[in-house]
């Protein structure tokens, strides 16, 4: 698919994203050939830097990818502009740098905090930088509850039309994500047992084996429900959970999210503490190393936001009802893997003597990283004629080795959607607010129930309330894969 030359506009073009993902992302893009020659990347943040300035850190940032000749002539399309949202200086001079392209598609990245986007926006509408093919990518978390989300999209709304909008969510833009799609409504062997009828739970899993690092800052006003579950882990129940859409149109796929997001149950301070646990990471060992604690990270300080999330989800809608989703997220846990299990019930007689309860369950498990996959967990005969001894084994695909190509970074996908005005994989503002209004009353509740996180070891699975959570159910948390 062809790309039309764009300007793409990087607000926080120093930071962290901008830096691992971003700008990574489009050269590999421009590796391909994605990246038209008259196509420019302007980095905007508020230190004092020239291009050659942030051309320089961008060396840095992306030698490891590739030969050095293609990275100097990839730099040669990128720019950069010190702006400070809140202050005049400079917006001038940029204003004409975008508009000396007027056929350029315009896409301007929002990598700031949300704090900023009313602010950029307005500005952008005082240039008119929101006409023509003007796009706007505001990166999650949209506000912090319910009425901030409103009052950014508001704010937005009256520069940018919500088709000019894409609310990202990199998870959508995972591979195994769209694959999720693929396994459900490609394939004539899922759709039919995909119910309550047939599915016995499903477990979600994001676990990180990072801490918070330098970004505290952020993390500390947020924690891992506005942070991961909000967005990431609720758009993956929506692609498990949601009706065939009737087609890939952008509001098919988003109606139908919609719906998932407004059959979930509510959580409040009726149920908090049997349906969630919160935990925060003290000292511990990840991958090999000794780590501090979540407080230590924060310069000791007190906190009580939450870096660890479990929850049970439940759909009240006639395809789930009674079968629960259980989430869970966090930092510093053992190993990095996020994933999602989809268990069977058991067959409802044995023939093989026992009970049908003692056979192991079928799941399908989707791998989104690392090692992207599907498994299918089947019960087959052992070989050899020493009688009926069941297996249970997986039928085994891993992307890397079925296609013998590397998967490329979501961010890869979703910049060039953008540049061709794709919504598909974005949020729309209504589900950015019917998740805010489900993930509102568990932070209130949590809130005002004053109790702190439950302290965990770094590199352990999170605190032991999280295994009674799942175990009061009669069952387990997934182990890697299986
Ligand atoms: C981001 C969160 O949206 O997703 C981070 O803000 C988290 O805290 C990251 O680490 C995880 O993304 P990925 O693609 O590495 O799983």
């Amino acid at each position: 698919q062809s790309v039309d030359p764009f300007d793409l506009v990087i607000f926080g073009g120093t930071g962290d994203l901008a830096l691992r993902k971003l700008l990574p992302a489009l050269f590999h893009r421009f590796l391909d050939g994605q990246i038209p020659g008259s196509s420019r990347i302007v980095g905007i943040a508020r230190e004092t830097l020239d291009d050659a300035g942030y051309r320089a850190q961008l060396r840095e940032a992306l030698i490891g990818i590739c030969d050095a000749r293609q990275l100097d002539v990839f730099l040669q399309q990128v720019f950069y502009r010190p702006l400070d949202a809140r202050k005049d200086e400079g917006w001038d001079d940029f204003a004409a740098l975008i508009g000396s392209e007027p056929e350029h598609v315009r896409v301007f990245y929002l990598s700031t905090s949300p704090e900023l986007f009313v602010d950029i926006c307005t500005r952008l509408g005082h240039y008119k930088l929101n006409e023509g093919a003007s796009r706007v990518v505001l990166e999650k978390p949209i506000g912090r509850d319910l009425a901030s989300a409103n009052q950014i999209n508001d704010a937005v709304g009256k520069v940018f039309s919500e088709s000019q909008t894409f609310r990202i969510d990199h998870y959508l833009g995972k591979e195994t994500v769209q694959n999720l799609l693929v396994l459900r409504f490609g394939n004539a062997l899922f759709e039919p047992l995909w119910n309550a009828g047939h599915i016995d739970h499903v477990q979600i899993t994001v676990a990180e084996t990072l801490g918070v690092g330098h970004r505290g800052s952020y993390y500390d006003r947020a924690g891992a429900l506005r942070d991961m579950v909000q967005n990431h882990m609720l758009q993956l129940l929506c692609m498990v959970a949601m009706e065939p859409p009737s087609s890939l149109a952008p509001d098919a796929v988003r109606d139908e999210k919609l719906k998932v997001l407004h059959s979930l149950k509510p959580i409040d301070e009726s149920n908090v503490s049997q349906l969630t646990v919160r935990g925060q990471y003290r000292a511990g060992v990840a991958d090999g190393a000794s780590v501090p604690g979540y407080p230590e990270e924060l310069g000791n300080n007190k906190s009580n936001t939450e870096t660890f999330v479990a929850l049970k989800a439940e759909i009240a809608n006639w395809r789930w009802a009674g079968v629960p989703f259980y989430l869970r997220t966090g930092k510093r846990l053992p190993s990095r893997v996020s994933e999602i299990a989809v268990t069977f019930k058991p067959v409802p007689h044995s023939i093989f003597g026992g009970d049908a309860g003692t056979l192991a369950q079928n799941r399908l498990v989707l791998r989104l990283q690392p090692d992207e996959g599907v498994k299918l967990w089947l019960t087959i005969k052992h070989p050899g004629p020493g009688g009926l001894r069941l297996r249970h084994v997986p039928l085994d695909m891993s992307f890397a080795e079925a296609f013998g190509v590397q998967q490329p970074d979501a961010y890869e996908r979703l910049l060039l959607d953008v540049v061709r005005g794709n919504p598909t994989l974005f949020m729309r503002r209504d589900e950015v607010e019917a998740a805010w209004h489900w993930a509102g009353p568990i932070l209130a509740a949590w809130a005002d129930s004053g109790e702190p996180p439950r302290p965990y070891t770094a590199g352990s699975w999170g605190p032991s309330a999280a295994v009674a959570l799942i175990e009061r159910d009669g069952r387990t948390w997934n182990e890697d894969g299986e």
